[in-house]
């Protein structure tokens, strides 16, 4: 029995940040921003609204769009490194407000590959039958730990929610192989400081990151008995255009089919590759049986891909 993808669901918060009103309070231009990073515009939530806040309202959309309720679902997984506090997690937040009452929780850290390390936590449990029904958040906040006077990283971030809903799906379909990775000594490289604000060392990070998006893609694909010839459509985490642009040349994959959505949300983290795979479902770019690449790096350092065959 495989386990794939049956239900997707996001938020964004409404407040549009854009690179010209970050030009009004810091020292930076839209010029800079966009030809360095790819990134017009980012979310940010209101004080009102925390982690959990959005990790519910993209969690309901998901577990409507997979066609089952709140109660069917065995496990809960949130990957964030921006809960609302340290405990309860976020996942058990959500867990008591979406009725989830059959559910396990926990969350997950993993930076921005969060999203990947639960996807290949939740295959397991599905393929061994376990559980039927896991539910996977990747959700942040990250404007909370932003340095507003740091033009290094304060650029960068956004917040938002994407969600899915995995459990068994039809032979030869759903994640057909999967790699994970840490690197913890380059932990100094990105991490939340005493005044809970981020420090990244940019280039050093660019450097780790463009060296295992291209790894991590080739040797996920060569998991499942596939080459670069196979892919249909590249998602890798949204941190940066120049990033992104690499791992879809280490594919040989045209620019249409590789999927930019950094522009409009910025950095969003572990939320980037769910909200991704849905604005390009919505826009009619992946289509029922077409072999999916999902690739990320963070904070960790960790990393993660994922090769999936589109459909229930
Ligand atoms: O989810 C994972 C998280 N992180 C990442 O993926 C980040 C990976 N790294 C990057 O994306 C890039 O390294 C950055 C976008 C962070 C920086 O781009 P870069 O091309 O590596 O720039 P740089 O750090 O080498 O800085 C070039 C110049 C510097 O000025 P000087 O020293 O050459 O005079 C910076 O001070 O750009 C300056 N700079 C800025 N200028 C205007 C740095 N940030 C800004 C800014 N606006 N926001």
């Amino acid at each position: 029995m495989n386990a794939g993808i049956i239900g997707m669901g996001k938020f964004h918060p409404e407040k549009i940040v854009t690179n010209h009103d970050l030009e009004k309070v810091m020292d930076t231009s839209d010029e800079w921003i966009r030809t360095r990073t790819g990134i017009e515009e980012r979310r940010i939530a209101e004080d009102d609204c925390d982690t959990s806040d959005m990790a519910y309202e993209a969690a309901k959309r998901a577990i409507q769009d997979a066609g089952i309720t709140a109660e069917e679902i065995d496990l809960i997984l949130v990957a964030t490194v921006t809960p609302d506090r340290p405990f309860p997690s976020v996942s058990c937040m959500i867990q008591h407000r979406l009725g989830a009452v059959k559910a396990a929780a926990m969350d997950i850290s993993a930076a921005c590959s969060g999203f990947m390390y639960g996807v290949a936590t939740a295959k397991q449990f599905i393929e061994s039958k376990a559980y039927r029904y896991v539910l996977i958040v990747g959700v942040e906040k990250l404007s909370k730990i932003t340095n507003w006077e740091d033009r290094n990283t304060a650029v960068l971030f956004g917040d938002g929610a994407g969600a899915a809903v995995m459990g068994p799906v039809s032979k030869g379909r759903g994640v057909l192989a999967f790699e994970l990775g840490a690197d913890g000594s380059g932990g100094s490289q990105l991490y939340e400081n005493e005044q809970k604000h981020i420090v990244m060392n940019g280039r050093e990070v660019f450097k780790f990151a463009v060296r295992q998006m291209g790894e991590s893609a080739v040797n996920v694909l060569e998991k499942a008995g596939l080459t670069k010839d196979d892919v249909d459509f590249l998602i890798p985490h949204q941190a940066n255009i120049r990033i992104m642009e690499s791992a879809r040349q280490r594919l040989n994959l045209p620019v249409e089919k590789m999927s930019k959505t950094i522009h409009k949300y910025g950095n969003t983290s572990s939320a980037s590759i769910p909200v991704s795979i849905i604005d390009e479902l919505e826009a009619g770019n992946i289509k029922e049986d077409d072999i999916i690449v999902m690739v990320g790096f963070g904070g960790g350092l960790t990393w993660g891909a994922i090769v999936v065959k589109w459909g229930k």
